[in-house]
């Protein structure tokens, strides 16, 4: 494997702000520089390496970023998320498959190897719901989902026709307690931490009975380093592996952080988000990526939200949430 100098786009979001802690401990500080664009990065991500701003549709200073700092692997985390996509198609469009395209072309020119997330967003209504297959019906309703199957496909093209190694994993539901997510379907199931832990009634925007796949984010991150990690030519798919660990009800959630905290109340007020939220699968079939490069994941429901509960009540008390 090359020296390991990286780059990550969206390094300020849910994913991106704790990918580049993790990839700073794995591959030292001064090789992995995080670029942010509009969020202010936390004083950890600012002071533990190398932080810049960058937009990844502005190709010229994306260039010069990579050639300045001797970038050789991009991990590409920029997005705009579902809810946010809906309100704004065309910015969606711009950034998630123009940003994508900038950074394939000069992947294609400098050799990069890219890691590019994908998302359980590229199927749809006529997707089969339960344990989706790998290989499946892809009829996304979102101009999200529309994106990510655009860079699913590029990601692929630009493997099979430049020999770029471009890889990635269809995230499911992301749930974590350090950043919190901006402008997803998906977010309800963190939210629902932040009000329990603050003593606080919870409205969610979908019903209770609304069933997705989700995961935790050290299981985030490890599928992210192990596929990158992963012999390329053991690859039979690359930039679309389905993955999951776990699937559960708006409602099961509830009563699980019940559990820890029993005076929580939730009600249930569904918006726009709540036909998105049905249009995307229950759970998730992710056999290809177990069988191609050893993916399992540690946390099922019980685990994952006593430590979100554990790592939330002590950022509470400390006055940090
Ligand atoms: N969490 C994302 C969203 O809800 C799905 O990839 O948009």
């Amino acid at each position: 494997m090359s020296k390991q100098r990286v780059l990550i786009t969206g390094a300020t979001g849910q994913i991106g702000s704790e990918l580049t802690i993790a990839l700073r401990e794995r591959y030292g500080k001064e090789n992995v520089i995080a670029m942010g664009h509009r969020r202010k990065p936390s004083e950890v991500l600012e002071s533990s390496g190398p932080y810049i701003t960058g937009d990844v549709r502005d190709r010229e200073k994306l260039e010069k970023i990579i050639k300045e700092y001797d970038i050789d692997t991009v991990y590409h985390m920029a997005a705009i998320l579902s809810a946010t996509g809906e309100k704004d198609p065309q910015l969606c469009w711009d950034v998630n498959v123009n940003g994508l395209y900038n950074l394939l072309e000069i992947a294609r020119e400098r050799n990069l190897r890219i890691f590019c997330p994908s998302s359980i967003a590229v199927f749809g209504p006529g997707t089969p719901k339960e344990n989706t297959p790998q290989d499946t019906i892809l009829t996304p309703t979102t101009m999200y989902g529309v994106t990510k199957v655009v860079g699913e496909l590029l990601g692929e093209y630009y493997v099979q026709k430049y020999g770029v190694d471009v890889r990635g994993v269809r995230y499911p539901g992301i749930i974590s307690s350090e950043t919190l997510p901006g402008g997803g379907t998906t977010d309800y199931a963190v939210e629902m931490f932040y009000y329990a832990v603050k003593g606080e009634r919870y409205t969610c925007f979908v019903k209770e009975d609304t069933v997705l796949p989700m995961m935790y984010m050290p299981d985030c991150i490890k599928s992210a380093i192990q596929l990158m990690e992963a012999d390329f030519s053991k690859l039979k798919h690359h930039a679309n592996f389905n993955i999951t660990a776990m699937s559960f009800s708006a409602k099961e959630l509830e009563e699980e952080i019940k559990k820890h905290i029993p005076d929580f109340s939730c009600e249930y007020k569904p918006d726009f988000r709540q036909k998105i939220a049905e249009s995307w699968p229950r759970s998730i079939d992710d056999s290809c990526a177990r069988e191609e490069w050893g993916w399992k994941p540690d946390y099922d429901l019980e685990r994952m939200v006593k430590d979100m509960i554990e790592k939330l009540t002590k950022k509470y008390r400390e006055g940090r949430l």
